[in-house]
C-alpha cells in the first residue's frame, strides 16, 4: 500500500544503492550481474518514489572512488548506465520524469557525456520527479569543482556564503535531501552529497540494493514521518 495521507513526505530522497556485488556472490554470480539486476531495480522505484509525491530523487550509482575498482568492472559500470540510458529515457520522459547529473562528466568518454547530456537535454522541461544520477560523483570533487568556478568568477571573497557554494554545486537548485537511505547493511556516506546530507535523516537496511523494494521505500517513509527534525533549534512542546 502506499497512501501516505496526511503523512510527512520527504520532498527528497537520496539513496546509496550498495550491495550488488554481495548480491551477485550470494548468487555465485559474476559481480556484473549484481549491477545489472541493481539497475533494473530503479525503474519501480522511481515509479513509486513518484506515486507518493517525492519530488527529487537521487541514486547514488558510482563514486569518485569506484574507479579504484578493476578495470572490468569499471568498464562494466560504465556500459550499465549507456544501456539505461538507451533502455529507460524515452520512458522515463513519458512518465515526465526530469533527469540531472550529478558529479563530473568530463571524467566520462565522450559518447558516454553525450548520451547523458541529451537525456537531461529530452527531459529538461518535465515537471514530475526530478531523478538525479550521481555517476562519477563525489561530495569532495563537487566542493572542490565548486570552490575552483568561485574562484574563476573573481569574487570578492567577503561575498562567498553557503548559498553561493550551493549554487556552484552539481546539486544546485534542488533541496537538500531530507532523507538518505543505504542499502546493503553499511552505515556510512562513502563521499556523497557530504555539504547536502548535513541535516538529512538516515535509514539503513541490511537490504542489497538489487532486494530493495517499494516496501522498503514505504518504511523508510513512514520512520521519516516519525521523526523530529530540529536543524539545531528546539521544537516547541505543542
Ligand atoms: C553498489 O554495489 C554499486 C556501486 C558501488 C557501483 P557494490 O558494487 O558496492 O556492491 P558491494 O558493496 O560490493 O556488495
Ligand atoms: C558507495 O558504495 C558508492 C555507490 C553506491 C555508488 P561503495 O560500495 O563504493 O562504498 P564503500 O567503498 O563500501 O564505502
Ligand atoms: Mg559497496
Amino acid at each position: 500500500m502506499s497512501s501516505f495521507e496526511g503523512e510527512r513526505i520527504p520532498q527528497h530522497i537520496a539513496v546509496i544503492m550498495d550491495g550488488n556485488g554481495r548480491w551477485a556472490n550470494q548468487r555465485g554470480l559474476p559481480r556484473l550481474a549484481g549491477h545489472r539486476a541493481g539497475t533494473e531495480n530503479i525503474r519501480a522505484i522511481v515509479s513509486e518514489a513518484s506515486k507518493i509525491g517525492v519530488r527529487y530523487l537521487t541514486l547514488y550509482a558510482f563514486s569518485t572512488e569506484n574507479w579504484n575498482r578493476p578495470s572490468l568492472e569499471v568498464q562494466g559500470l560504465m556500459q550499465i548506465l549507456s544501456d539505461f540510458i538507451d533502455r529507460e529515457t524515452q520512458s522515463l520522459h513519458e512518465q515526465n520524469v526530469r533527469l540531472r547529473h550529478l558529479g563530473r562528466l568530463e571524467g566520462l568518454n565522450k559518447l558516454l557525456a553525450r548520451k547523458v547530456e541529451r537525456a537531461i537535454n529530452l527531459t529538461y522541461a518535465n515537471s514530475g520527479l526530478t531523478l538525479a544520477i550521481a555517476f562519477n560523483y563525489g561530495g569532495r570533487a563537487d566542493i572542490i569543482d565548486a570552490v575552483r568556478r568561485i574562484v574563476a568568477s573573481g569574487i570578492d571573497p567577503a561575498m562567498i556564503d553557503e548559498s553561493m557554494i550551493e549554487a556552484h554545486l552539481t546539486t544546485a537548485g534542488m533541496p537538500d535531501p531530507d532523507m538518505v537511505i543505504r542499502t546493503s547493511g553499511e552505515r556510512r556516506l562513502s563521499n556523497f552529497l557530504i555539504w547536502q546530507a548535513a541535516y538529512s535523516e538516515y535509514w539503513f537496511t541490511p537490504v542489497f540494493w538489487p532486494d530493495f523494494r517499494p516496501e522498503h521505500l514505504h518504511q523508510a517513509i513512514r520512520e521519516y514521518g516519525r521523526r523530529e527534525r530540529r536543524f539545531g533549534g528546539i521544537n516547541e512542546a505543542p
